[in-house]
């Protein structure tokens, strides 16, 4: 691949290519400016690769979504949740004993310091919990200040993982108001979760296999998906030489928008209001395309999915076989369906290559496993962390990173003199 040139006024300036293991081709303008005081604009990065990256290949036009090489409809059918982030983070699928090595440090971290149980304490009942989990997890990195070192990172990583489903599922039981329950390590990783999620001291609980492979289903598909908002996030201020946990926090954080991961919750919200309105979907669908509305159909559109977003192809079957087995009938699955319909027909929709995301059917399987709507992006959290992880850890070992620093074109006033108070 040869370089690009750009000319601007009577000037050509010659800009190197850089070419990807499935023939992308980038433009590096690293040194434009340096040569020219030229920069780059592009709002919302929509154009912009801010790094090289070997984790995750998408191809949005042909609707393709890999982990280190293999198909998501491959790994969504085979894999345990812990094998993918197994796979993220160390670039190969575990073998035998690597996998049991791994399980067996999910297993073995997922205790919280006593301490931080009084941390739940201090957050009104109606806090929502993904305050809860960002907060708890920048405060993890006060009990392992080890959080950079490099000889410690597959432990932190660990760690982090194991205590992440802790902490989630013990916001809930605080929300509730209902005692904490321990981890138990006899139960797999989305066991353990669901059992510290809905057992109560009072009673026997068994881990429902139907809820443990939706769920073991919905984080695999949600484990990592490039340079989104919040992996861009976490690489952004792990670039600056913030601790893991910090990175990670604030990854959490992007991830709450409803533009982001919140738009699970605001699927069913919207799912819910077109019920509670009579199920006429028709007249929220025009809503949608008016442009003196903000209201907008959740769960459709994607930065870089044209074509269908594979995650929601998936989602789509998995829903109606969870929904069968456990003999849930739920009214939101049938309005989803058609809501889907009438979009994907629409000229508005069809033109702007608008189709459902992996947000659009996760929400109604979340419902039908019994967990709460405000917990919907705690659960996208869960799913994302080993690709957060994954890309903090190559950003820490790229030799090119440097600290995230965009540059802007100022549109303020020009140079002016100070005015006194008394004068103005
Ligand atoms: N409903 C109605 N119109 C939409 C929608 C939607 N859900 N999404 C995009 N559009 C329209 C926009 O109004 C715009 O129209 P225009 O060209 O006439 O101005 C056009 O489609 C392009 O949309 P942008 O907002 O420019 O696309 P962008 O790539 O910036 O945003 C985003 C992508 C944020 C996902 C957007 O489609 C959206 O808001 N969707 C709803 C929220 C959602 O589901 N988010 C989850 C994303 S997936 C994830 O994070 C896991």
């Amino acid at each position: 691949m040869g370089s690009a040139k750009l000319t601007l006024d009577d000037r050509e300036y010659e800009l190197p290519t850089v070419v990807g293991t499935e023939d992308e081709v980038g433009i590096d303008i690293s040194r434009l400016r340096g040569q020219s005081r030229l920069i780059t604009l592009d709002n919302g990065y929509a154009n912009t690769g801010s790094c090289q990256s070997s984790i995750t290949f998408i191809d949005g036009e042909r609707g393709i979504l890999r982990y280190r090489g293999y198909p998501i409809e491959q790994i969504a059918e085979h894999a345990s949740f812990s094998e993918v982030c197994y796979l993220l983070l160390e670039g190969d699928l575990p073998d035998q004993a690597e996998k049991e090595r791994f399980d067996h440090e999910l297993t073995y971290h997922s205790m919280l310091h006593e301490d931080m149980k009084k941390f739940f304490e201090g957050y009104p009942p109606t806090a929502h919990p993904m305050v809860i989990l960002s907060s708890m997890v920048a405060s993890l990195s006060s009990y392992y200040p080890s959080a950079n070192k490099e000889d410690k990172l597959r432990l932190n990583m660990s760690r982090l993982l194991a205590k992440a489903i802790t902490i989630a599922a013990f916001s809930y039981k605080k929300s509730i108001g209902q005692p904490f329950m321990y981890p138990q390590n006899r139960l797999s990783y989305t066991g353990r979760f669901l059992d510290m999620m809905f057992s109560v001291p009072a009673e026997e609980y068994t881990v429902n296999p139907v809820l443990e492979d939706a769920l073991n289903l919905l984080l695999i598909l949600h484990a990592d998906h490039e340079q989104n908002c919040s992996t861009s996030t976490v690489r952004m201020v792990g670039s600056s030489g913030a601790n893991l946990y910090a990175s990670i926090a604030a990854g959490i954080c992007a991830l709450w928008g409803p533009l982001h991961g919140g738009a699970n919750q605001k699927v069913i919200e919207q799912l819910s209001m077109i019920h509670e309105a009579g199920g006429g979907y028709r007249k929220f669908v025009d809503k949608a395309k008016d442009k003196n509305d903000d209201f907008r159909l959740m769960g459709f559109g994607h930065r870089v999915y044209k074509n269908f977003d594979p995650r929601a192809r998936i989602l789509k079957k998995a829903a109606d076989a969870v929904l069968e087995d456990l003999g849930v009938d739920d009214p939101l699955l049938e309005i989803a369906k058609n809501l889907e319909q009438v979009a994907l027909e629409d000229e508005y929709f069809v033109e702007r290559r608008l189709y459902p995301n992996v947000d659009f059917y996760s929400g109604i399987i979340y419902s039908a496993m019994g967990i709460p709507t405000n917990m919907f992006t705690v659960m996208f959290a869960l799913g994302r962390l080993p690709g957060w992880l994954a890309h903090w850890k190559e950003m820490r070992s790229d030799r090119a990173t440097r600290i995230n620093r965009p540059r802007q074109i100022y549109t303020g006033a020009t140079e002016r003199s100070w005015v006194p108070l008394a004068d103005r």
